[in-house]
């Protein structure tokens, strides 16, 4: 398994380019088994999570090919409505197949995903909803299955704010007959960017970016031909390694309202930021100051970058508080870097940062993606060489992540 080596205590210095969003791909690439014909999806990463997703489409009966990140599917031959066992649990997001394939064909058999590293991920809301729009599922072996399913408008009220689930019902609604309300939906900029270019496509949608939206059902839809928006977790992962390493990085092709919860944590750790329309300069502090976080839906502090924050106030000058609110138990990055010096104490969902003036290189092991970037990111801070281990997961949501920092002057090579 390939690892990555990394000698720390550089200030990371220059610019570096954003690539597109993983979350906002994966659910445009399921949006196209809503229309028979030919999609054109630009700017999409080549990632692990995006090659798969491509292969389920395959198995459906799609054909796929990436064109360095224009990605084209056809849909027109699709044949097929099972997504197997062996590739929606190497990615839950394949479940995003399950409303488009009922939608347009009326029949879906999508395995349910399994655990996950940091605990249970329920997909009920996304079952819920399906139902409420008159889907009969069934759960045989594995797998949901809905046999003879005529979607029909319904209002769905979302019990938490869900970002798969608000996707997967908005999918469903567009091609279901009459009206759908959806109450509390997510807010995420991948799912107001699905939802407008489902309405470049004909969709007859109203209230995105209001959290509530009206989907009146049309009978038939145009193909995709978009480009999927930049990575905001990418571009604030960037942001919290020149946090971490005192250096000053332009991150470019960014859309700075998408990330500015965690540049205004960054701001308040001491970082100088600077931004333009499309791009953001973060200066890092000599050392962070102690901030207090809590993670919420977007506009919110983002979840998926708790790790990296912890990582950043692992160094901070005092005590900082991080709570995740979205997944309780989220914290399997805290042990890796307690093994780098770091001093932690968790009270469940919450973690309690006590500063150390230095971390220290050392053998530590990625357990999931985001964790994985916060360890990566505490090795370019720390004193001395660090080996990380199983970056396969790294590779499934962050493109050429160590030809970018090596760019930046990281000294970072992989290991097969
Ligand atoms: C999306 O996951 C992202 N994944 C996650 O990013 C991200 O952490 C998460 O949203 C929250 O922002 C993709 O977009 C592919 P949710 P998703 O449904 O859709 C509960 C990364 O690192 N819930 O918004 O699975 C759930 O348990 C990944 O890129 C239910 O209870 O998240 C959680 O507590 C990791 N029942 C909360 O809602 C459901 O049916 C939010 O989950 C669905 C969700």
């Amino acid at each position: 398994m390939d690892k990555l080596r990394v000698r720390g205590g550089k200030p990371l210095e220059g610019t570096v380019r954003i690539s597109g969003a993983k979350n906002a791909a994966l659910p445009v690439m399921a949006a196209t088994l809503l229309t028979p014909g030919v999609h054109r999806l630009r700017n999409v990463p080549r990632l692990r999570d995006t090659h798969t997703f491509a292969r389920v489409l395959e198995r459906l009966g799609a054909k796929v090919a990436f064109d360095a990140n224009l990605l084209t599917i056809d849909t027109q031959g699709v044949n097929s409505v099972e997504a197997p066992y062996e590739l929606v649990k190497t990615m839950r997001a394949s479940i995003y197949v399950l409303g488009p394939l009922l939608a347009r064909f009326g029949e879906a058999k999508v395995s349910l995903p399994g655990g996950c590293a940091w605990g249970p991920r329920p997909v009920n809301l996304h079952l819920t909803g399906l139902q409420a729009m008159g889907a009969a599922l069934e759960i045989e072996h594995g797998y949901i299955v809905g046999r003879d399913a005529k979607l029909k408008g319904a209002t769905i009220d979302f019990e938490v704010v869900s970002v798969g689930a608000t996707a997967q019902l908005m999918m469903a609604a567009v091609l279901a007959e009459g009206t759908t309300v959806l109450e509390n939906v997510a807010l995420e900029p991948d799912v107001t960017v699905l939802g407008e270019v489902l309405v470049a496509c004909g969709a007859r949608i109203e209230g995105l970016g209001s959290r509530r939206l009206t989907i009146r059902g049309v009978s038939s839809l145009r193909p995709i031909d978009t480009a999927i928006i930049p990575d905001r977790i990418e571009a604030a992962t960037f942001a919290a390694a020149a946090a971490m390493t005192g250096g000053t990085i332009r991150l470019e092709n960014v859309v700075p309202d998408h990330f500015e919860a965690a540049l205004g944590k960054l701001e308040e750790s001491g970082c100088v930021i600077r931004r333009a329309a499309d791009a953001v300069t973060v200066s890092g502090p000599a050392r962070p100051r102690p901030v207090s976080v809590v993670t919420h839906p977007f506009p919110g502090f983002p979840t998926d970058m708790q790790a990296q924050m912890i990582a950043v106030c692992a160094i901070g000058e005092g005590t900082s508080v991080i709570e995740d609110t979205i997944y309780l138990d989220r914290f399997t990055h805290v042990p890796e870097l307690a093994r780098m010096g770091a001093r932690i104490e968790l009270k469940g969902n919450v973690a309690v940062v006590k500063g150390v003036d230095r971390l220290a290189g050392a053998q530590v092991m990625a357990t999931d993606l985001r964790a994985s970037a916060s360890l990566v990111i505490a090795a370019l801070a720390a004193r001395g060489e660090t080996l990380v281990d199983r970056i396969y997961h790294l590779d499934r949501g962050y493109e050429s992540l160590e030809q970018k920092l090596a760019a930046l002057g990281a000294e970072i090579e992989r290991i097969h």
